[in-house]
């Protein structure tokens, strides 16, 4: 393991500090809701400050994710109620599938639908799930076996899934046994196998994007969006691909992905500074390049939760690693001042533009929704034994 790990610079967590972050982030969310009832959050903030958008994002699950957590640390009805209206504007947004051309079901229905059928039994929130797994699995494309990232189904340019995706999986998962109906199921089984074959590479970083030929289904090659240039290893599609093993690993326990997570994490903990919060690329290791902190709070979840899954020491291992990343995230990231941000956590980055990448650049050193999102779930997995959304 890198010296980081061990590094006694960072202090881990204190119960006590656990305690106190949940009660900032819950304060926050609470101020939130007269902007945020009826709307969503943009995927970022603007100057530290998010917008009230349409749900029309793929970002939109994360904030009601955040109410659901909120009614559970404090039993307050006002937040289950915010989150119900959330859950009303999740059922009509797949009905009508607006804005759902592409594969981030799991990120939009988990946090706020599944997370309310499983704590209130809410019925609409399920349905909703449902009808969003079943939008997903008609991404799977046959040559290749892997679901589309984005875009109209066969579009030459858009023949490619993204690392990203193995988060969505968990919703297929859940949707097979929730209907005992295996195919969900086993097109998420096709994806990681496809995953794990193509997005890894030798030293065990991972490109963002995979391309097949639409015509054979052969592997055509690794490519970026939002990394720094196509082979280097963009720090949130690492932290997606660490933490997707981990989340499907509760469904699909193969050891390959305990094996496969600890040689991805082994690659992204070797390139941390020394707070243990990462550079937005990790070509970076140093330097004035902005940093992404919602990678840090997307590993500190997906160490959490492996360590359910891994022998009494190295879950003990991985708990101080997260206890570690979470005590730096809540001490020098964490929005603490209301007048300085309507967010939970400062610097992260969603997409920066160089110029050899094919993003917009957008969201660069700011509050980023799935940021907020993972920090307070990993302040919650700290706090008690949890009960996962995904
Ligand atoms: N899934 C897109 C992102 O992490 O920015």
């Amino acid at each position: 393991m890198s010296d980081v790990i061990t590094s006694p610079e960072i202090e881990m967590i204190s119960d006590l500090e656990v305690t106190e972050a949940i009660d900032a982030v819950c304060a926050q969310v609470r101020r939130n809701l007269t902007t945020f009832t009826h709307a969503a959050q943009n995927h970022s903030s603007v100057d530290n400050f998010y917008p009230a958008v349409p749900n029309d994002q793929w970002t939109a699950g994360f904030w009601p994710g955040s109410i659901w957590l909120a009614y559970e640390a404090t039993g307050d009805i006002a937040f289950r109620a915010a989150a119900e209206v959330q859950v009303q504007s999740f059922l009509k947004r797949i009905e009508n599938r607006i804005a759902t051309d592409h594969h981030d079901m799991g990120f939009l229905y988990t946090p706020s639908c599944t997370a309310a059928w499983k704590l209130t039994e809410n019925l609409d929130g399920r349905w909703a799930a449902l009808l969003a797994a079943d939008q997903l699995i008609e991404r799977f494309q046959e040559k290749g076996q892997f679901l589309q990232a984005w875009g109209p189904m066969g579009e030459p340019g858009n023949y490619r899934y993204i690392i990203d995706c193995l988060m969505n999986l968990p919703l297929l998962y859940w949707a097979s046994a929730e209907t005992n109906n295996p195919v969900y199921r086993e097109k998420a089984l096709a994806h990681t196998r496809t995953t794990l074959a193509h997005s890894i590479r030798k030293d065990f970083s991972t490109y963002h994007t995979f391309f097949f030929d639409p015509e054979t289904g052969a592997p055509a090659g690794g490519a970026t969006k939002q990394g720094y240039r196509d082979e280097s290893a963009w720090t949130r599609g690492q932290a997606w691909g660490i933490s997707g093993l981990a989340y499907c690993y509760r469904y699909d326990p193969n050891p390959h992905y305990i094996a496969t997570f600890e040689k991805l994490l082994a690659y992204y903990l070797e390139r941390l500074p020394a707070d243990l919060v990462p550079y937005w690329d990790l070509t970076f290791v140093d330097g004035d390049e902005p940093r992404d902190s919602s990678s840090a709070a997307v590993v500190a979840c997906g160490l959490l939760e492996m360590a359910n899954h891994v022998g009494i020491n190295r879950a003990g291992e991985m708990r101080a690693l997260a206890r570690r990343m979470l005590g730096s995230l809540w001490r020098d990231y964490a929005v603490r001042d209301p007048k300085v941000s309507n967010g939970l956590l400062l610097h992260g980055t969603y997409s920066k533009k160089t110029p050899f990448n094919s993003c917009r650049g957008e969201g660069v050193n700011e509050c980023v929704a799935w940021g907020d999102y993972f920090y307070f779930e990993g302040l919650t997995r700290l706090a008690r034994s949890w009960n996962s959304y995904w």
